[in-house]
């Protein structure tokens, strides 16, 4: 009931163009922010259809219902996965259904169509050609990949192998799944596929997090046993892919400004199983580098707040207002926090990311960055990755929904160029990219012969001389 709740709150402040999506849902204070979301952006696609249906119907006057909230329900009955509520509401909409299902069969019928997507209006559909597969991250904190494939194998899912090409990604439908091509740790089901109420999401061995969004804290790389920052961490994610490519070893200060997500936050990491955080309600921009807590930080991931303008989601692209006062603000802000990030005294590398598409919150504002910053370079990432930061940031990625099949998303990775003592260059391992570069294509039996140690993400021996043959080519390519 919460959610059909909430989520009639958030459109009704949509509509009255009170916020984006993306905002009003992380202010909501939901606690399943991902769900709510879902729910928010897959009715306001159907709405016109929805008002149709509710309108035929009287719906309205004969439940009392106010509109936003008939729109959520009767696009639960009917497009998604049926009402998920008991009380009231569950017995007005089955007490309906049949006028409503014949509704809609109504319009299908004037319409002359047989698929219920056929209905959204064409944008929406263009968008839809591109819809994303589903990503689940496996949270090596608490299980393996191995581990969690077999489970899944046991339910009746269908685990096709590792994919080799980005394109393999689109063909899957059903129940079945497969490794991502680029990331260990990831499996890619169908995007229709909901894990919100299996198993190993609720116990936390499941993390739902987009591709895109798994890049900074893999790229970041963070030795086990470090000392990280997350400048701007909350509702957590990439905060808890830290902690398990840290192994839950060393320290991990997260900030955040806002005090409710951090709560949600909290609640996420515990489930998690993340131990080796310190959340602090605080503004990173305050955040005193030369205090004596912060003196062994190296690593920073800094993913502070943007436009969100790659989340796929609106007909309109996000109904985000994108105007260029309230990007100048964005960027300017993000541009403030990745200087900060740079005067922690012992810092090696920052990630910086973004799920914005605008140049003005990317390369522009990495490019100030660096030119305030000549002690810092950028690092060449992930040379496999087919989409690059707009030139001449080429060494920064990008990802959308038709390169990539994911949301909208951008990473740069800076690096201090000599150390502040003895003027060395510094040696960075690239050892996430390595583990991607290297991550085997082979179909199911060969997933299943390799031995264990070979799968985790975070294994700390991975050949010492591969590793340092990488890092001679990591240079090459830097200069
Ligand atoms: C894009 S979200 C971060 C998402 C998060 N990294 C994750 O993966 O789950 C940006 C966050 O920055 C926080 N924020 C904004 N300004 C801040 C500041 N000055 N200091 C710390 N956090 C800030 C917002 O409250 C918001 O939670």
């Amino acid at each position: 009931m919460a959610l059909y709740l909430k989520a009639a709150e958030v459109l009704d402040k949509v509509e009255q163009k009170k916020g984006a999506v993306k905002t009003l849902v992380y202010d909501s204070g939901f606690e399943n922010i991902k769900q709510l979301y879902a729910l928010v952006c897959e009715t306001q696609k159907y709405s016109s259809v929805l008002q149709q249906i509710i309108e035929s119907t009287r719906l309205l006057k004969e439940t009392k219902l106010r509109l936003s909230l008939a729109k959520v329900l009767v696009y639960d009955l009917l497009f998604g996965r049926g009402v998920k509520c008991g009380g009231s509401w569950k017995a007005m909409m089955v007490k309906h259904r049949s006028r409503l299902q014949a509704a809609l069969a109504r319009i299908k019928v004037k319409q002359k169509v047989s698929r219920n997507e056929d209905l959204l209006p064409p944008s929406v559909q263009d968008k839809n050609a591109h819809s994303i597969p589903r990503y689940v991250r496996v949270n090596t904190l608490k299980t393996t990949v191995e581990d969690v494939i077999d489970y899944l194998k046991r339910e009746g899912y269908s685990y096709q192998g590792t994919a080799r090409r980005i394109e393999d990604l689109r063909h899957l439908s059903g129940k079945m799944f497969m490794g991502d091509v680029h990331l260990r740790d990831l499996l890619v089901f169908s995007a229709k596929m909901d894990f919100h109420n299996h198993y190993l999401y609720k116990a936390g061995h499941l993390i739902l997090q987009d591709k895109a969004s798994c890049l900074p804290a893999y790229l970041l790389d963070p030795p086990v046993g470090g000392h990280v920052i997350d400048a701007c961490a909350a509702p957590g994610n990439k905060t808890s892919h830290l902690a398990a490519v840290m192994k839950n070893k060393g320290k991990l200060f997260a900030f955040d400004l806002d005090a409710k997500r951090l709560s949600t936050m909290s609640t996420l990491l515990l489930r998690a199983g993340v131990t080796c955080h310190q959340l602090a309600n605080q503004d990173f921009l305050k955040v005193d580098p030369l205090a004596p807590e912060y003196k062994d930080v190296k690593h920073i991931l800094l993913d502070p707040s943007c436009s969100g303008s790659g989340m796929v989601c609106l007909p309109d692209g996000g109904s985000e207002e994108q105007d260029g006062e309230r990007l100048q603000a964005l960027s300017a802000f993000q541009l403030h926090c990745l200087n900060h990030a740079l005067r922690f005294p012992q810092l090696q590398r920052v990630v910086y990311s973004t799920c914005s598409i605008h140049s003005q919150e990317n390369e522009e504002v990495v490019s100030a960055c660096l030119e305030k910053n000549p002690g810092f370079r950028l690092v060449h990432l992930f040379p496999e990755w087919p989409e690059r930061g707009h030139g001449p940031l080429t060494q920064c990625l990008r990802a959308s929904t038709t390169e990539t099949l994911t949301h909208g998303f951008f990473v740069a990775m800076l690096e201090r160029q000599t150390t502040p003592s003895d003027g060395e260059s510094l040696d960075i391992a690239p050892s996430a990219m390595d583990l991607a570069t290297s991550a085997p294509t082979g179909g199911e039996e060969q997933q299943t012969q390799r031995p264990s140690s070979e799968i985790s993400v975070e294994q700390p021996n991975f050949t010492t001389k591969k590793k340092r043959r990488n890092r001679k080519k990591h240079k090459k390519q830097e200069s």
